[in-house]
């Protein structure tokens, strides 16, 4: 008679068992790819936890081509033979650690051969995989109906990346995290979110049971108090000005930056151009450097003081939304994102804000790995924080669907991934050469990943494990429509402007 619970049993093949893996041949259907296995073989050994990593069907009668050719064309098989009785299927596992004692050891000697396999019950994967009753939940563990919470802290402390193509659920997931985020009570510890929405993905929060803790920020009306910036944050902002250029200009932003302050005067970039005329002698210094703080001033990002206040926006348990997506000038986002970076992490040191989450859409883009300066203004804040944010809280979650163009050092300081599906072979290999703990069967599983479910891999879980994200409790529509929609929508106007017009004649 079968034992309650048992998958099958483990064999001895040329591979193994070894510490590493081994195999098992089944004997209940059950058994599915990913699935978490444990055995227990000698007694006091503790439990070896494993992952099924491929399942293999075998069957003696369909080995030799030549006679099943030979058979098949009288009758078939099946008819003639008990070919079902010889069918079998075998099961490689991946070692994943062995559970003793309520602690979590490497696997150091194999399974024996014989042993059964039995499936590892939630409880138990519970504490293996470092579960936190109190963390966050992000969906229910591939196979089990085990609740993947994560701790938050673990999560998010050393910085989380979420990789995936287009259209993989990357927002939704990242909107599942912020109402987890924003559920929690204060006895759990909350912390705020920043949110940098190239998109306006987020903006619809406002609408939903979570809008009293929603703040939107339109970044057209964003202002950056020009006494906060730095002759070497110009420097950042417009790469094409020389060293030579900006030492020349720093005296006079010292200067008027001392006078005002002792006439308790605010002053704008528009005041620097004026001292910038009268104070700089060499033409060749003043032309191009009036020139360039002019163009500066066109983009109309500066002004007397911080509009709004981040230090009054992001509060502990709150969701500020900073909608990026009006803004068509790319020099504006990045100079946005870069001062919003910053400042941001020089609050939160001073302890001016709470510790924080900044969520970073499409961060490829503000982080690249490759491009010119120009293009990349917030780059420098954003490593800044990846490199320096843990000791004091300021987390950062960085979001891209081009992996391959994120900044490998920003990336490198994500210890936690969460990866969805992914098909570009560059973007695969760029993630498994830059993801600790991913093997190249996980990175065949990712190219076949369907919409909502997702690798979790690093720092939050003691092992990498999939996971089938959850609904959403705050369903809102996206801004984008699709391409049937929108074009219905355009024939839609355009009749009714037609009958508008023949209704006047
Ligand atoms: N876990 C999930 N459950 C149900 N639906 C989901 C899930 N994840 C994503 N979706 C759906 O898939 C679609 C795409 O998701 P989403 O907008 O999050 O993709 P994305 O990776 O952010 O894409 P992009 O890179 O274009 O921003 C959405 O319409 C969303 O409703
Ligand atoms: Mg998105």
């Amino acid at each position: 008679m079968q034992e309650n619970g048992v998958l099958g049993t483990v064999i001895s093949t040329q591979d193994g068992p070894t510490t590493q893996s081994f195999s098992f041949v089944i004997s209940s259907r059950s058994v599915r790819k990913g699935q978490f296995v444990k055995v227990k073989s000698e007694p006091g050994a503790g439990v070896a936890i494993g992952s099924v990593s491929e399942i293999t069907r075998a069957n003696r009668y369909f080995e030799r081509a030549e006679a099943v050719a030979e058979y098949e064309r009288s009758s078939p098989m099946t008819e003639n033979f008990p070919t079902a009785d010889w069918e079998y299927v075998v099961a490689n596992v991946k070692v994943h650690g062995v559970f003793e004692e309520g602690r979590i050891a490497r696997s150091s000697f194999p399974v024996a051969p014989g042993s059964r396999v039995h499936l590892a019950e939630d409880e138990l994967l519970k504490r293996f995989l470092q579960l936190d009753d109190s963390g966050l939940e992000l969906g229910t563990l591939q196979h089990h109906h085990l609740p993947v919470r994560v701790s938050m802290s673990k999560l998010l402390e050393k910085h989380l990346a979420i990789l995936a193509m287009s259209g993989s659920g990357k927002s939704y997931l990242t909107s599942v995290m912020i109402e987890e985020l924003l559920d929690r009570k204060l006895s759990d510890g909350r912390i705020a979110i920043v949110v940098l929405d190239s998109h306006g993905e987020y903006i619809g929060f406002r609408q939903t049971q979570y809008g009293s803790s929603t703040e939107v920020i339109d970044a057209k009306k964003l202002k950056i108090a020009f006494r906060r910036v730095s002759p070497q944050a110009l420097r950042e902002w417009s790469p094409e000005i020389s060293a030579a250029q900006i030492r020349e200009l720093a005296p006079v932003m010292e200067r008027l930056k001392a006078e005002k302050k002792e006439k308790g005067e605010p002053y704008a970039l528009q005041d620097l151009i004026l001292r910038a005329e009268q104070e700089i002698e060499k033409e060749n210094v003043r032309r191009p450097l009036v020139a360039w703080l002019s163009e500066l001033s066109k983009l109309k990002i500066f002004s007397a003081s911080d509009q709004p206040k981040l230090e009054q926006a992001v509060l502990p348990g709150k969701l500020v939304v900073v909608d990026l997506s009006s803004i068509e000038n790319a020099k504006k986002k990045q100079i946005l994102v870069s001062y919003i970076c910053k400042r941001l992490f020089k609050l939160r040191k001073a302890g001016k804000v709470p510790p924080f989450l900044l969520v970073v859409e499409e961060a490829h883009n503000f982080a690249p790995e490759k491009m010119e300066k120009e293009s990349a203004l917030a780059k420098g804040p954003i490593i800044t924080m990846a490199r320096e944010g843990r000791k004091f809280g300021a987390c950062l979650c960085l979001i891209s669907q081009r992996p391959v163009h994120l900044s490998t050092t920003a990336l490198a300081q994500c210890n936690t991934n969460i990866i969805l599906r992914i098909t570009n072979p560059f973007d695969i290999k760029h993630v498994g050469e830059s993801c600790e703990g991913i093997d190249s069967g996980m990175l065949d599983s990712i190219t076949t990943l369907r919409v909502g479910e997702a690798l979790l891999v690093g720092e939050a879980v003691s092992s990498p494990i999939f996971v089938q994200i959850r609904r959403r409790k705050s369903e809102f529509p996206s801004r984008g429509k699709d391409l049937a929609q929108l074009a219905k929508a355009f024939e839609e106007s355009m009749e009714r402007k037609k009958q508008d017009i023949e209704a006047f004649l």
